[in-house]
This record gives structure tokens, C-alpha cells and sequence, in this order.
């Protein structure tokens, strides 16, 4: 089954030149992926076609009205993405838990908001994603999101970062890029991906190719040994070395083998033992 993104945004050529490039056109044009982009602002129904307007209580900043967004995702999404739940009372609790659906109650379709207010983006939600059939990703502009569209209309809330971009666009296309390249057939080699950092847990170990020297800098000599067993733990040892010296939160998450912890624990000693040279 392809995977659908119906993407909702004031500003679509944002995202046309991305979608149109590399790795995502070409799981496009496999029929693997398909991404729509929904232009809100085609969906206010007032003669100048306003999206944003004054927060109530006062304040600086323009919120995003929430009848243009509702129309353009029960446009698009009709009746596959109503929720039965709600009919205005949803709570808080419910939000960021997919609600039941109408006619698909086996696939709801996610309704995400991007937003810094959302969970972290991390390997594992995008895992999630790509298990699904069809996802709406809703980009903000100005200051905010209506209330109502986070409490009634959106499943999920979505962050990419601890950081604020101006839009949710970027937000949007990053989530659409690391679900795609999940998706069977969308990478040459179909053990692409795991070897990913992050996928299995661990940063990734350096990679190299020709030519053998370069500017008087050469390869690893165990890289070019032929040695497959060698290699497979150099492999393993970098990635654990780089994963200890620039992401240790990272290690605290995994099941390590034992030869792992012995590594870690010589590791260690060894920088530990520099530090107080
Ligand atoms: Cl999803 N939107 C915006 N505006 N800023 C962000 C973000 C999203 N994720 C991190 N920063």
C-alpha cells in the first residue's frame, strides 16, 4: 500500500522544490509515497481569504483562525478522518492519543499539528508514522493555533526541536522525508536503514572510500583488510566510541552485549585517564 501526506500549509512552494527533488521525488514517481499540499488559505471562505487573526485577552502576535484549517482537512480527508469522539468535548488527555474513527477505526488517520509545543520528533515516532497508510501534517504560521483546532480537529502535536522556527513548513517536510525514506523500496539497499544512526540505538561509525590515501590521510587499514569479522567489530567499536563521546543519553537507552560494556568500560578508563593527564 503507498503511503499518503496530505500536507496543509499557507505557503506550498515552501515545500514544491523539496518534494521535487533526490530520494522523495523518486519514491513519488514509485508510486511508494504520495505527498498533497493544500494550500489553507484557499479554504477561508471571507471575500479576502484571511487565515489569521487577533488573540482574544489582547497581546502581540496573530493566531490561525480555525475555520479555514477544519475546512481544508474535512475537505481533503472527508470522511475518512472524523473522529467519533468529540463533537466538541474532547479533553486535553485525549489529544495527543489518537481518538477513534469513523469508517476506518482499524487505520485512523493522524491529524498532526506541527508545533513546539509538540512531543519530540525522534526515530522512533517516524518508525511509528511509516506504519500508516495515510497522515495530515498541519503547518502553523504567526504566533499560533487557535486552541480549538489542537482540541478538536488535530490527534497529534508534533516538535521537531527545542528550538522555534517561523513555520511549521521545515517541520512538516523533515517528518515527511525521515517516514518516506522508512517505507519499503524508497532506499537502493534495503538494509539502508539500519544502520541509521539512531535506528539501532547507537551514533553511526565513520565511513570511507576511495581513493585509499588522500592528501597524505589514509584509510583505516581494517577497512581494507577483507576481513569481514575485523570489520564488523571496528564497526561496532567506533559506533559505540562516538556514541559514548557525543551522545551518552543515548547509551543509557540500549541493551548492550557484554563485549559492548567491556569496550565502554576500557573507553572509559582511557578518557577518564586523560582527562586528569
Ligand atoms: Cl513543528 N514548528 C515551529 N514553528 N517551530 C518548531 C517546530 C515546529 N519544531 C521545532 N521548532
Amino acid at each position: 500500500m503507498p503511503l499518503r501526506f496530505d500536507l496543509f500549509t499557507l505557503f506550498p512552494d515552501i515545500c514544491t522544490a523539496y518534494l521535487q527533488e533526490s530520494i522523495i521525488k523518486r519514491a513519488q514517481d514509485a508510486g511508494i509515497v504520495s505527498v498533497y499540499l493544500h494550500n489553507i488559505r484557499d479554504y477561508a471562505t471571507d471575500k479576502h481569504h484571511v487565515t489569521d487573526d487577533m488573540p482574544y485577552g489582547g497581546g502581540g502576535g496573530m493566531v490561525m483562525k480555525p475555520e479555514p484549517i477544519f475546512n481544508a482537512v474535512e475537505a481533503v480527508l472527508k470522511d475518512e478522518g472524523l473522529r467519533t469522539k468529540d463533537q466538541g468535548q474532547s479533553q486535553e488527555s485525549e489529544v495527543l492519543h489518537p481518538s477513534s474513527f469513523i469508517l476506518h477505526p482499524s487505520r485512523p488517520v493522524p491529524i498532526i499539528l506541527l508545533t513546539p509545543q509538540g512531543r519530540l520528533f525522534t526515530q522512533s515516532v517516524a518508525q511509528e508514522l511509516a506504519a500508516h497508510e495515510h497522515i495530515a501534517l498541519i503547518c502553523g504560521r504567526y504566533e499560533g493555533f487557535d486552541e480549538r483546532i489542537r482540541l478538536h480537529l488535530a490527534t497529534d502535536e508534533i516538535s521537531i526541536g527545542d528550538y522555534v522556527l517561523t513555520g511549521g513548513e521545515l517541520a512538516a517536510l523533515v517528518v515527511v522525508d525521515a517516514v518516506t525514506r522508512l517505507r519499503p523500496g524508497v532506499l537502493g539497499d534495503p538494509t539502508g536503514a539500519l544502520d541509521d544512526s539512531h535506528a539501532s540505538g547507537l551514533l553511526e561509525y565513520p565511513h570511507y572510500t576511495r581513493p585509499p590515501e588522500f592528501r597524505g590521510w589514509t584509510v583505516p587499514e581494517v577497512l581494507v583488510s577483507g576481513d569481514h569479522a575485523r570489520v564488523a567489530r571496528w564497526r561496532r567499536e567506533e559506533a559505540l566510541r562516538r556514541t559514548f563521546l557525543r551522545r551518552p543519553d543515548m547509551l543509557a537507552r540500549i541493551d548492550l552485549s557484554n563485549e559492548d560494556k567491556a569496550f565502554l568500560a576500557r573507553l572509559a578508563e582511557a578518557v577518564g585517564n586523560s582527562k586528569s593527564d
